[in-house]
């Protein structure tokens, strides 16, 4: 059987990094009820020059690099965002543009905070069937330019970055797979009677404008954590394992209380969760991948582990996946 293998993580942040105090100088707000209420410390902000793109086209070569891979080995770009350059061409298409790539197919996923979760999903059925060998898979916003900065409910939660993966196909053989490394399972779901409680009071076929970005926070909190522990049960399901066999869980960095609601759910202790969200805030849909890459890279995530990726957002949309490094 073919399985999708992770040959490289890259991620890609903006210069300017703004600390809860800097923001509540700006917002009516404290750096005390932000950590007290979601985690979060600080965040990283795009400037000028900086978008979403050029987030993705940074964090997708980090990866190429660390997998020692050129654009020349990749048949295949899945992007994930909600905030792409334009409204077309896909945001992907010119990330394959600034690395030099051409003629594969190259496209955006959209589903906002687990759009990374879609999008590595998509390119791993892409790829077990048989459609491409080689894939970047990339979660990249800028979702500052969507924040209503007037709105202290939402604009304290949010920050910009990128995060990809490179993963490629592998044979392995069925009295193997127990050890063998690649994407073992994964779950989406959506429930679109949701949509108004987190979503973007615009778009181009509606009121012609980008629109800013609008929640029910509370809402949005309990529906996570049902739906989080719910899609990590049935994965780990699929798979025949058991939460104790989890060595990182990789969640979406929306709320550092969801973290933890979660993990406590699974019975997981947090020393086996990564947590960016302190730093980064919540990146939507480069929450996932960025905060892999940082795990991987200090070294807490090693080769052979096994680690659980989830993320739920705007739709709603959630999913699960599961695999070994
Ligand atoms: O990535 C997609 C998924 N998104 C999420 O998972 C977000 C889920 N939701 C959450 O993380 C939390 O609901 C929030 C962090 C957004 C809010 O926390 P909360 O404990 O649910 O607070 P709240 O919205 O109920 O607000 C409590 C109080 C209110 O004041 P009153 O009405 O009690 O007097 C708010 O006006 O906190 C006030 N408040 C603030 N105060 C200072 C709201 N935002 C702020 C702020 N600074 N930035």
């Amino acid at each position: 059987m073919i399985r999708s293998v992770l040959l490289g993580t890259g991620s890609a942040l903006p210069q300017a990094c703004v600390s809860n105090d800097e923001l509540a100088k700006r917002v009516d707000t404290s750096d005390e009820w932000i950590r007290e209420r979601t985690g979060i410390t600080q965040r990283y902000i795009a400037g000028e020059g900086e978008t979403t793109g050029s987030l993705a086209t940074e964090a997708a070569q980090a990866a190429l690099d660390d997998a020692g891979l050129t654009i020349g080995d990749i048949d295949l770009i899945v992007l994930a965002t909600a905030t792409p350059d334009n409204t077309f061409p896909a945001t992907a298409t010119q990330v394959q543009h600034k690395l030099g790539g051409k003629g594969f197919p190259a496209f955006d996923v959209a589903a906002v905070c687990s759009g990374f979760l879609y999008a590595l999903s998509t390119a791993d059925a892409m790829i077990r069937a048989g459609m491409a060998k080689r894939a970047i898979v990339i979660g990249a916003e800028t979702f500052s330019r969507i924040l209503d900065w007037e709105d202290r409910a939402t604009c304290v939660l949010f920050g910009d970055g990128a995060g990809a993966f490179v993963i490629e196909a592998r044979n392995v053989a069925r009295d193997e797979a127990e050890k063998a490394p690649g994407i073992i399972s994964s779950r989406l779901h959506a429930e679109g009677e949701h949509g108004d409680m987190l979503y973007v009071d615009g778009g181009p076929s509606t009121t012609g404008q980008v629109g800013k970005l609008r929640m029910k926070g509370r809402e949005v909190f309990r529906h996570a954590v049902a739906n989080l522990s719910s899609v990590l049960a049935e994965v780990l399901g699929d798979a025949g394992y058991q939460p104790s066999d989890i060595d990182w869980i990789v969640p979406h960095q929306a709320n550092l209380r969801i973290l933890d609601a979660t993990a406590r759910k699974l019975g997981l202790p947090m020393e086996r969760v990564v947590v960016t969200v302190d730093r980064h805030a919540n990146t939507s849909a480069a929450s996932v991948p960025l905060a892999f890459d940082v795990a991987r890279k200090d070294g807490r995530i090693k080769q052979g582990d096994l680690v659980m990726l989830e993320a739920m957002g705007g739709g709603f949309t959630w999913g699960a996946a599961l695999m070994r490094t």
